[in-house]
């Protein structure tokens, strides 16, 4: 952890993405309030919303999907590349990614109110994909036995700290109007009715025909051939797919191959604790 890592307001943060400049550029980046943010803890689904809002906001006009990287068309503003992308000079709605907690966003995102898309999925199965994430990514520590990477990740000793904390800061969001909150496995079940109601949210306006064709575009199976999201151009030293791919298997409920029994009920545990005061009702629950 010492060396990959460094701890920013509390929490790990991969120190190889993370520089000082480019915390400094997330703290002082200007919000403005057309702006499209999606937010969520890693792997949850944020590659899939990369690819869902751009869709949406082009009418179903698939050129900035196949012809941008992810990175550079929902830029992720913590990270290092973003202030390179000269985003002030971009024009409105920006669409933009963040991993960090509510309490971490900078004083312009609370005067503009940008909308902001927050995808959640189902903790055991964001442990199971970020296992195998971990044992690809060089940028992240390999995360040994899995009994000891469920104890890190229970604890919040992963990258962005706690999934529960990550969860309640941003449930407890003031102005929850400009905040849509939908999960992994809602996508999964009807994508054409997520697709549609994420259009709402962003008051784009689709035909019928044009949201069936987003969502044809974003299948699982369709996703995994655009090099543009299959994150096919990082070089192997960064992320080895050949271990384990970036769109691994891309179902619900993986956790079931992944934990044993006993391991299951111990999350189950911790879980009802730390949930005990969130009112939300979970798609998993
Ligand atoms: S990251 O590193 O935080 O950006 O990862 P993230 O994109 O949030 O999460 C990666 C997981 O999302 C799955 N994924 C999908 N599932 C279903 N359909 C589509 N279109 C899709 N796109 C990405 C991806 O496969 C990872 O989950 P696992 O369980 O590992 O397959």
């Amino acid at each position: 952890e010492a060396e990959l890592y460094t701890v920013y307001k509390g929490i790990y943060v991969p120190a190889h993405l993370h520089t000082p400049q480019s915390l400094k550029y997330f703290e002082e980046f200007s919000f403005r309030p057309d702006d499209i943010l999606i937010t969520t803890y890693p792997k949850s689904g944020t590659t899939w919303m990369q690819e869902i809002v751009p869709l949406i906001m082009s009418g179903g006009d698939p050129a900035s999907v196949e012809s941008l990287c992810n990175w550079d068309r929902v830029p992720w503003l913590e990270e290092t590349r973003a202030s390179e992308l000269n985003l002030e000079d971009r024009p409105s709605p920006r669409l933009l990614t963040t991993h960090f907690h509510y309490s971490m966003m900078p004083p312009s995102f609370f005067e503009a109110k940008p909308r902001v898309i927050y995808v959640m999925r189902n903790p055991k199965d964001v442990f199971t994909s970020a296992f195998h994430y971990y044992g690809m990514a060089s940028h992240l520590v390999n995360p040994g036995h899995q009994s000891e990477f469920l104890q890190k990740f229970l604890n919040g000793k992963g990258v962005y700290g706690s999934w529960f904390d990550h969860l309640k800061s941003w449930l407890n969001a003031e102005h929850k109007e400009h905040i849509m909150y939908i999960s992994y496995e809602e996508l999964k079940m009807d994508l054409k009715d997520s697709v549609a109601r994420i259009s709402q949210f962003l008051e784009k306006s689709l035909d019928a025909e044009v949201i069936d064709k987003i969502a044809d575009r974003c299948l699982f199976k369709n996703m995994k051939q655009n090099n543009m999201s299959n994150y096919s151009t990082v070089p192997r030293e960064f992320m080895d797919q050949t271990k384990s791919e970036f769109l691994r298997k891309g179902i619900i409920g993986d956790w079931k191959n992944q934990l044993t029994v006993a391991e299951a009920e111990h999350f189950d545990a911790v879980y009802k604790d730390k949930m005990k005061n969130v009112k939300y009702k979970f798609v998993w629950d």
